[in-house]
């Protein structure tokens, strides 16, 4: 029996899982066990010997069967020490969070402007990027060879076909297909062989706006656009008309607000002038209604074009108009606004 004894201590040191505990307990305390074995002798024991005998046995029996306990608790709880490491949550550290995208700075300029000519009563008419020759210039009183053609260097697809280089091309092609009156606004991308740099770029946005009825005079001009630039920059901008030349319009003209950094004093953004320019306008050319079939007796009307980047730009005070089409997601963020 000692030596049953110390052949257990010695196989329970080397016992290193639950499974290897129970394996033990069968060797030596299952029914055909060692202690088993013992126990069975007991008949071949003298009669004098036999309580003490089997008292010897039981002891071991015992023994061995606390042994195996308490090493399936210390196993057990090494065990469930190691689980908790294992899938151990760190309840301090910073959630993930999911990236919520955002409308690009030109989107959300543009929509901006939108929605304050709808609010107005304007509707929203788009057209071609790839236009004719007919419609960018030709039917907007620009003929073929006239020098304010220079003013907008094109980029030529094939003879006749090219880039619009404004959104004054939806004019003509809307008012083609209406009886005023007519009240819209055209946004969409531009192209233009510019030479690329901080204040220009080969592509940009315009809306460009038109309303076509009967008695249009400039004073709807006047109204509508100064509440559209004060409803965009502020009621305190003070607005400013210059006259221009467009060869669709008579008169033209160019509206300016004053500089809502320096409030007019001067300052870098407006280079010292106290005004910034913000869009073209006039009076609809009479020519450009009779070639789209309105006559210019009956009905009036005026237009203007303005550039998305330009106003966007002036607002939150970027530099520099590669910035808004590098996609340089560390820039566009500072600009999210939803
Ligand atoms: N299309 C002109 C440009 O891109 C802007 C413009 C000026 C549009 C006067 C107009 C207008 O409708 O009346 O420079």
């Amino acid at each position: 029996m000692d030596t049953i004894r110390t052949q257990f201590a010695t196989e329970l040191k080397a016992v290193q899982t639950v499974k290897d505990v129970e394996a033990l307990k069968v060797r030596y305390l299952g029914k055909k066990g060692l202690v088993a074995e013992q126990m069975k002798r007991l008949k071949d024991v003298s009669d004098e010997e036999r309580p003490q005998y089997g008292k010897k046995v039981n002891d071991l029996r015992l023994e061995i069967e606390g042994a195996l306990e308490k090493k399936l608790h210390s196993l057990e709880s090494d065990e469930l020490a190691k689980r908790l490491e294992a899938e151990h949550i760190d309840i301090t550290l910073p959630g993930r969070s999911r990236f919520v995208g955002a409308a690009h700075p030109v989107t959300h300029g543009m929509e901006e402007m939108l929605k304050i000519f709808s609010d107005l009563g304007f509707s929203i008419q788009v057209g071609p990027e790839v236009d004719t020759d007919y419609y960018n210039f030709e039917v907007l009183n620009f003929p073929p060879d006239h020098p304010a053609r220079d003013m907008q260097d094109t980029f030529y697809i094939e003879p006749g076909m090219l880039l619009r280089t404004h959104t004054s091309t939806i004019q003509a092609r809307f008012l083609e297909q209406s009886v005023p009156p007519v009240r819209i606004v055209c946004p969409g991308r531009c192209f233009r062989n510019e030479t690329i740099s901080s204040r220009s770029h080969v592509f940009f946005h315009q809306i460009e706006g038109l309303c076509v009825d009967v008695g249009i005079s400039m004073q709807d001009l006047v109204w509508t656009l100064t509440e559209f630039v004060q409803r965009l920059f502020g009621r305190d901008v003070s607005v400013r008309f210059r006259p221009s030349y467009f060869p669709f319009v008579e008169p033209g003209l160019e509206l300016d607000i004053s500089c809502f950094l320096c409030s007019g004093k001067g300052c870098a953004l407006c280079k010292k002038t106290g005004w910034l320019e913000i869009l073209g306008a006039g009076m609809i050319h009479p020519q450009v209604l009779k070639n789209v079939g309105i006559d210019p007796e009956k009905y009036t009307g005026f237009a203007w074009g303005m550039g998305i980047e330009r106003s966007v730009m002036l607002r939150s005070g970027m530099k520099d108009i590669r910035e808004l089409s590098e996609n340089d997601m560390r820039f566009l963020k500072q600009f999210r606004t939803c």
